[in-house]
């Protein structure tokens, strides 16, 4: 008898805490098909949802430089998946596209042994894990960005950790990006604490910064597929699957996700946050989660 009761007690205490966990990302789940279906209807065709979407665009311009329908992968494209002038000259850009000699040069790295003789492959079960990242480490309470995954690997190696931002680190990550290319975003939300930065990196979306009071969700879902100065903004949804990014402007840089959502905070002339905050790790848990079932496209080539 007493057996019995302690296996059932025990028994519904798994099935209690399945129950828990599978409820854990049920809010962001929410979350995501709503984001999803706002992009999906409001590109389904602008033209005809002028006036409840894009009411101050110009009907004859948009008549002329909008792609559309876009379907749920057409995201990957960001600004250039909606805006056919950038369209039609990313495309050409991509012929050759300058971001392949920073993925050999990612290669060569990739591949050269540390002063102990290993590898990153001695930290990552292959190359192409772009898609895993970021994740909610359980252990830590801690968002992982894959800059700091392959940081991490340096260090437990001997190695000096890179910068953030550019350079090699964008240059590893965009080699793993390219031998990710094709598989899709599935972030989990694996704890409660993992839905707390979830919630956290969603209030960090839609809070108001700046001298302009702008938040990213003004400029890149409210005011996606809209012309802001000389720009054209790219819809949030698929924002992280072409990472990391060459950008034309300035020369030519190679940007990490980090760098890219780092540099659009300042933009709105707040301060710029620091690289790997916890600010801009939740951000972009909560970003990459609304990509989630997207297939990987990076990196890619950006104004
Ligand atoms: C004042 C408007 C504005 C605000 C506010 C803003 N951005 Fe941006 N963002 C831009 C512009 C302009 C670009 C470059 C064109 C594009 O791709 O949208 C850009 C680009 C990006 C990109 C790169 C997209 C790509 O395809 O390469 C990401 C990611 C991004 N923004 C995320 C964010 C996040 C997250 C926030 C909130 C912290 C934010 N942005 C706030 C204007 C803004």
């Amino acid at each position: 008898m007493l057996k019995k009761l302690i296996k059932i007690a025990i028994l519904s205490m798994i099935s209690g805490s399945i129950l828990f966990a599978a409820s854990y990302n049920a809010q962001a789940e929410k979350d995501r098909k709503a984001f999803v279906n706002y992009f999906l209807k409001k590109f389904q065709n602008p033209v005809k949802n002028h006036a409840k979407y894009f009411p101050n665009v110009n009907l004859d311009e948009m008549k002329k430089t909008y792609r559309y329908p876009l379907s749920f992968q057409d995201f990957q494209d960001g600004s250039l998946a909606w805006y056919k002038p950038s369209r039609e000259q990313f495309k050409e850009l991509n012929e050759f596209p300058a971001y392949s000699l920073e993925v050999d040069d990612g290669e060569v790295l990739w591949n050269k042994p540390f002063a102990n003789g290993k590898t990153y492959s001695s930290c990552f079960p292959e190359t192409g894990v772009r898609n895993d990242y970021p994740y909610f480490d359980t252990k830590t309470n801690e968002v992982v960005t894959i800059g700091q995954a392959v940081n991490a690997c340096r260090v437990k190696n001997g190695e000096k950790p890179y910068k953030y931002g550019k350079g090699n680190i964008a240059k590893v990550i965009a080699y793993m990006a390219m031998k990710s290319r094709g598989k899709k975003i599935h972030v989990t939300i694996p704890s409660m604490a993992a839905a707390q930065a979830y919630e956290h990196g969603k209030k960090e979306f839609y809070k108001q910064r700046g001298y302009l009071s702008l938040s990213c969700n003004e400029c890149h879902v409210v005011s996606s597929g809209k012309r802001l100065r000389a720009e054209s903004l790219s819809p949030a949804l698929g924002q992280t699957t072409e990472m990391p990014v060459y950008r034309v402007k300035g020369g030519g840089t190679l940007l990490t996700l980090q760098a890219r959502l780092a540099g659009c905070v300042k933009g709105t002339g707040a301060e710029k946050p620091k690289l790997q905050s916890k600010t801009l790790r939740d951000l972009s848990y909560f970003l990459t989660y609304m990509s989630n079932g997207m297939k990987l496209y990076g990196p890619d080539t950006r104004k």
